[in-house]
């Protein structure tokens, strides 16, 4: 089977025998070890100019290879900073209120994708598939035809893709869009982020899409598909009863004295509605005042992307929030709101949640929220939790056995934490093995083996035109 490369802008690279414990990166190391292969990407680091020109960072642990390279400053600031993370991220989220476009910022972009490109070149061989990861290299298999590479390119979006009329207001939009389709395969989380894209194609670029998502456009063929990212819940339901996780699961629990316990847990971005959350939880206070006093709420939101200035943004107005609130409900020995800015062991936080009575996953948007699929994963399955999940997240399709709530409605989310913390325990239990059922079903070794499958199945084709060779693929 031919080896497969993965290009992501971070790598996860295994310390001391230790894979890291977040979902993708099991995935995406799962895959590499069946066929060997190489996982390329940028470092996190930012060099000097003299380095970024040292080439790829080559370790090798088993199967796989690693290939990492630094950012000068420039790049970082262009691509990672400014482009992707202050233009695409926003407006891909359907926040083109918080978009910021500087036409240099994206030259840079493009710029630092082609010099992705070029670095992953050597290391390339003929027979490799190429699976490229999220909004940050749009432009990669672009980059890679226009320097000759004939290999089949997949590419999976992580994050939601936003409707055409919300994409248009990125000024290259065209120009984005024209290099996603030099791409065999195109993945998305969700069936709506599928149509999304098609209803672009169609109505903006003027190409077309057959019934099974072989999508023509630019002179180009791929294929559209939906690939919903899992988890594997047997392996967060072994981390979340580990015995090491015990003590401090023990200590939270004195601390909370018998109260009932909703958890959180969030990279701190604006586009995972905590401002909407905490005011829900204040209401439900206001609302049920017996809550007062027997019920936490307990955020863990570690800051990302500090660099970008809506996030110093979002960062202080919760700052605001968590303190306005606990100001207004705690008394000498209770304090509703627990706002942590830290990290904390993944394995750690599935004992958290597994401790816990509700998980509140409420983002405004989300591709999927994997966040919400360990929840259900980590709980004991005689006493469980029950999710309290944002209709705007890409799980809830799949978690049916959830409480749906609309993150802009305070009143109903309120209303949807009273019915989670008073709902009897058969009825926990069978929303419980509802969720249970789906993510066994649909788990991260069917996401990852569906995609590859599917993008083995990608021929190559005549060129269409006279700069770049096109595919097409045999199924959907
Ligand atoms: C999201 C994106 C990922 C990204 C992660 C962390 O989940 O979809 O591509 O790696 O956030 O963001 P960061 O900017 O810290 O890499």
């Amino acid at each position: 089977m031919s080896r497969l490369v993965v290009v992501s802008n971070r790598v996860a690279i295994p310390s001391d025998g230790k894979v890291s414990s977040g979902g993708l990166a099991v995935g995406l190391l799962g895959a590499l070890e069946q066929t060997g292969g190489i996982w390329f990407g940028w470092s996190g680091d930012i060099v000097s100019g003299t380095s970024a020109n040292a080439g790829p960072k080559i370790e090798r642990k088993g199967e796989v290879t690693y290939a990492t390279v630094g950012l000068s400053r420039r790049d970082y600031d262009q691509y990672y900073r400014g482009f992707s993370n202050a233009m695409l991220w926003p407006v891909f989220h359907y926040r083109n209120d918080l978009a910021r476009y500087d036409r240099q910022e994206y030259v840079g972009y493009r710029r630092v994708n082609s010099w992705l490109a070029q670095q992953l070149i050597p290391l390339l061989e003929p027979d490799d598939i190429i699976w490229v990861h999220d909004y940050h290299l749009l432009p990669f298999a672009d980059a890679l035809r226009a320097a000759g590479v004939k290999n089949r390119i997949g590419f999976f979006l992580h994050i939601p893709f936003p409707s055409p009329q919300i994409l248009l207001t990125i000024p290259p939009h065209e120009d984005l869009m024209k290099s996603l389709c030099s791409y065999d395969l195109v993945g998305f989380q969700v069936q709506s982020d599928l149509d999304a894209f098609c209803d672009y194609v169609v109505r903006i670029a003027h190409g077309t899409v057959s019934e099974d998502k072989h999508i023509s456009a630019y002179g180009r063929t791929l294929q559209g598909g939906v690939y919903g990212i899992g988890i594997f819940p047997d392996d967060v339901a072994e981390q979340a009863r580990r015995p090491e996780n015990r003590k401090p699961v023990l200590e939270l629990k004195q601390s909370l004295a018998g109260r009932k316990l909703i958890m959180s847990v969030d990279r701190l971005d604006y586009s995972k509605g905590l401002v909407e959350r905490f005011r829900a939880f204040e209401r439900l206070l206001e609302t049920t005042p017996s809550l007062q006093g027997d019920v936490a709420f307990v955020q863990i939101a570690p800051p990302t992307r500090s660099d970008v200035q809506t996030y110093q943004q979002i960062r202080e107005r919760l700052e605001y929030e968590a303190g306005r609130i606990n100001g207004r409900f705690s008394s000498l020995n209770y304090a509703p709101i627990r706002y942590l800015n830290r990290g904390f062991d993944h394995r750690m936080l599935m004992s958290l949640f597994r401790a816990s009575d509700v998980g509140f996953v409420t983002p405004l948007r989300d591709g999927m929220n994997l966040v919400a699929k360990e929840y259900v994963a980590a709980q004991d399955p005689d006493d469980p939790g029950v999710l309290v999940l944002s209709c705007f997240a890409g799980a809830a399709a799949e978690m049916t056995g959830a409480l749906i709530v609309n993150p802009h409605d305070i009143a109903g989310m309120a209303e949807a934490l009273e019915r989670a913390l008073s709902m009897t325990l058969p009825h926990r239990q069978a929303r419980h093995q509802e969720n249970i059922e789906v993510l066994r079903k649909n788990n991260l070794g069917v996401w990852r083996e569906s995609f590859l499958r599917d993008l083995r199945a990608c021929r190559v084709e005549e060129a269409q035109d006279d700069t770049l060779d096109t595919r097409a693929c045999l199924t959907a």
